[in-house]
């Protein structure tokens, strides 16, 4: 990170102040348990080890790209709704272009003939699409798991995929990369303050819960699929992964 002051610094002193009853500390414990779930899925075990190979990585890209596909789109569609445009954040965000970028590097100029899509993530895009049609203000919950995942667990990750992978240059790393964030910490808290100012009934709140939740759960199933695919390629990967304890890595990191 450099040292620039971030140019959210002054919303977010202005903007911070949060209670039990707020969206984001509802969905943070709304989400608690399905958040160790998806810490412990054998891929993102094999991330937690640094063990992730080029066949994991790649596959996720993939399925990344088809996610923010959908997500982005439907964020933009929306853009102006009331329950959207306070988290609406697209150039501090927004991931289509880096992984564009990044499966360009590992596919080549006809990556888009060569991604593979696992049926599970077909199901988060075609929910994603859902739920921008007929529940705009639930999208909250998708673009909260998606991208404060990012700004949290994902940017060590990213660290660990440079490592596992000998990655030199941030080449084929960019979806780690958030040049619009100077500092992750404020922007989440920026964030969270924005998600607190989305007016909601409490039905509808009640509705964004349970879809943060099927988020988790999508995503879930996502890194399911790109294991089973590639057990079925590297089974002796798969045999390596298993035995092995479940835990939470987030009071780790
Ligand atoms: C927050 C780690 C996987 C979504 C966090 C935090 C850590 C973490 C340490 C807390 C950061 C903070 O309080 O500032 C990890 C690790 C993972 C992982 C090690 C995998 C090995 C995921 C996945 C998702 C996800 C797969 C969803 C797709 C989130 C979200 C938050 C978060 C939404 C923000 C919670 C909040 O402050 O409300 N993660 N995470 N994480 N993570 Fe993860």
């Amino acid at each position: 990170m450099s040292g620039e002051v971030c140019p959210h610094a002054h919303a977010v002193a202005a903007e911070t102040h949060v209670a039990d009853s707020d969206l984001s500390e509802q969905i943070k414990a709304a989400t608690k348990e399905p958040h160790i779930r998806a810490e412990n899925t054998e891929l993102m075990r094999s991330y937690v080890r640094g063990q992730v190979s080029a066949s994991q990585y790649k596959l996720l890209l993939c399925s990344l790209y088809e996610i923010y596909r959908a997500l982005e789109e439907e964020m933009d569609k929306n853009a102006s709704h009331a329950a959207v445009a306070p988290i609406y954040f697209p150039q501090e965000l927004a991931r289509l272009e880096s992984l564009q970028s990044d499966l360009e590097h590992f596919y080549g100029q006809n990556w888009r003939e060569k991604i593979i899509v696992p049926a599970a993530t077909r199901r988060y895009a075609q929910r994603l699409r859902e739920v921008g049609e007929s529940h705009p203000e639930q999208l909250v919950a998708h673009a909260y798991t998606r991208y404060l995942g990012d700004l949290s667990g994902g940017q060590v990750l990213g660290r660990i995929t440079q490592k596992s992978l000998g990655l030199k240059g941030g080449e084929g790393l960019s979806f780690f990369s958030f040049p619009g964030v100077t500092s992750p910490s404020l922007f989440k808290q920026l964030y969270r303050s924005r998600m607190n100012s989305v007016q909601l009934t409490p039905e509808q709140q009640e509705g964004v819960l349970q879809e943060a939740v099927r988020a988790f759960e999508f995503n879930i199933e996502v890194f399911n699929d790109i294991q089973e695919m590639l057990s079925i390629t590297e089974p002796e990967t798969d045999l390596r992964q298993r035995h092995t304890k479940p835990c939470s890595h987030t009071q780790l990191l």
